[in-house]
This record gives C-alpha cells, sequence and structure tokens, in this order.
C-alpha cells in the first residue's frame, strides 16, 4: 500500500485498545470515515505485528506510532523494520534523539522499499501534546512549547525528516518555517462540545485546539482518540469530525 498522499479523510483514529479484536471491532463501524488508523504503543505492546495486518485489511493505512527514541543504529533498525510492514504509511520517531538519529532514520524508511515504489513517510514528534512549559522545564527543556516545537521541526527537516507531529498551537509557525510539502499531523485535537463554546474535554492533553483550528492552521492530518473513542456514538462523532473537516473555513 503505497503512500497516499491525497487520503479520503484528514482524520486519523488512534486506536488505543488493549486488544485486538476491541480494536477491531471499533475500527469496523468507522472505517470508512478516516484517513488512517493509528496504532500505538499500547494495541502494538499487546498485538504486534499482526494488528497491522488485520487493520489495514480494513482499507484505511496504518500510521505506526511508537515513537522510536534510541541510539541511532537502533532507531535505524525500528524504522527499516517499521516500513518493511504491509499497510504502513507514517511511523515516527522523536525529534529530541537528535540530528545522526534522525538522518539515520530517514535513510532506512526507504532502505528497504522496492526501487520505484513509493515508500512510507517519517514523522518527527516534537514536544508532546500533553506536555506544557511547567513539564518541559522539569525535564530540563528551556524556552516556550512553540519556540522548542519549531527548532525541532527545523532540525527534523534538515535530517532530511517528512514532517512532524506537533499541537495546533505551533502548527502555522512550522508551515511557514518548513513549507508547503512538510507534513503537519497534530494530536490534541477536542472537538467542541456544544458546537460553538469552549473546548471540550482535555484528557490528559494541555496543548489542544478544535478539528477547524487545526485545518485553519495548516494541519494536514488531524489524530483524534479519546472523543471518538469513548463517545455514545463513535460513528456520530466521527462524522462530526469529518464534516467540521470539510466545512468552508
Ligand atoms: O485520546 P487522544 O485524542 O488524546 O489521543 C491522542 C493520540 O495521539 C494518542 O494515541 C497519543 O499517543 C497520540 N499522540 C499525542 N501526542 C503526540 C504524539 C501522539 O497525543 N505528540
Amino acid at each position: 500500500m503505497p503512500f497516499d498522499a491525497h487520503p479520503r479523510s484528514s482524520l486519523i483514529v488512534a486506536l488505543d485498545f488493549d486488544s485486538l479484536s476491541s480494536a477491531v471491532k471499533f475500527a469496523k463501524q468507522v472505517a470508512d470515515l478516516v484517513g488512517l488508523f493509528k496504532i500505538g504503543n499500547q494495541l502494538f505492546t499487546a498485538a504486534g505485528p499482526t494488528a497491522i495486518k488485520e487493520i489495514s485489511a480494513l482499507g484505511p493505512g496504518v500510521f505506526l506510532d511508537l515513537k522510536f527514541h534510541d541510539i541511532p543504529n537502533t532507531v535505524a533498525g525500528a524504522v527499516l523494520s517499521a516500513a518493511a510492514m504491509t499497510g504502513v504509511q507514517l511511523v515516527n520517531v522523536h525529534a529530541l534523539g537528535g540530528t545522526t538519529m534522525l538522518k539515520a532514520a530517514a535513510q532506512a524508511i526507504s532502505a528497504g522499499v522496492p526501487l520505484g515504489a513509493d515508500r512510507p513517510r517519517l514523522l518527527a514528534v516534537t514536544i508532546l501534546t500533553s506536555m506544557d512549559q511547567k513539564t518541559m522545564r522539569e525535564t530540563g527543556i528551556s524556552g516556550t512549547p512553540k519556540t522548542c516545537v519549531l527548532k525541532l521541526a527545523k532540525l527534523a527537516k534538515a535530517a532530511g525528516v517528512d514532517g512532524v507531529v506537533a499541537s495546533v498551537q505551533e502548527a502555522k509557525a512550522i508551515r511557514k518555517a518548513c513549507g508547503r510539502e512538510f507534513l503537519i499531523v497534530t494530536p490534541g485535537v477536542r472537538p467542541r462540545e456544544d458546537g460553538k463554546g469552549a473546548a471540550g474535554k482535555k484528557d490528559d492533553q494541555s496543548r489542544t485546539a478544535t478539528p477547524t483550528e487545526a485545518i485553519r492552521a495548516g494541519a494536514d492530518y488531524l489524530v483524534v482518540g479519546r472523543p471518538i473513542l469513548a463517545a455514545e456514538d463513535p460513528r456520530a462523532a466521527a462524522q462530526a469530525i469529518v464534516d467540521e473537516i470539510a466545512a468552508p473555513k
């Protein structure tokens, strides 16, 4: 499955489940509404590569969100293995791993792909959307989330990475600094609870925004988990976000 630069939807649904059977059951309900399904640490640790096989068989490609962060050689090996799995369209690493690690990952993303075939795209996580300036400072990262995210996005681009995972709050500045082709994937998306009021439940996310704000800021893909997973009617929740994405801005 080659990378699809124009998916039917910019919505990525995070399949944060502890078993493959519940993930598949859920994914079937919304498969026709999503651009990609995201398989993260929880589901991949529980079910392994079989999860990618079964989820991608439902139609949409897979964003394998394992956020590799290790020494360059180990990350390159992990990215190579991820890129070789059928159905995987997006893979990510932590930008905080530094330039050598990012370059090794960028080389690995195309290394195992047959000549002429399109390859999955590599993203770098900048600063987790659950972090704010206080939690950054606790870990020794100085500056505001915005300046730090922008710095990491430029570092990733210079290393040959295809795009970043960042919050909506930084998306506009990243688009300006890194250009049109650079992919921007934004988690921390929370639809407005009443359709017009303040942004809804934040869960453990700090830097949140609505789907409209995400698209306006220049995001290519929106990652949404709990607002759809925990909704009384997940299909209606997904449809509402898809409609909001498609509405004229
Ligand atoms: O439930 P919620 O919408 O907060 O889910 C967001 C998803 O995006 C989670 O699966 C989380 O692991 C992922 N993610 C994130 N922040 C990042 C990268 C990925 O929240 N920087």
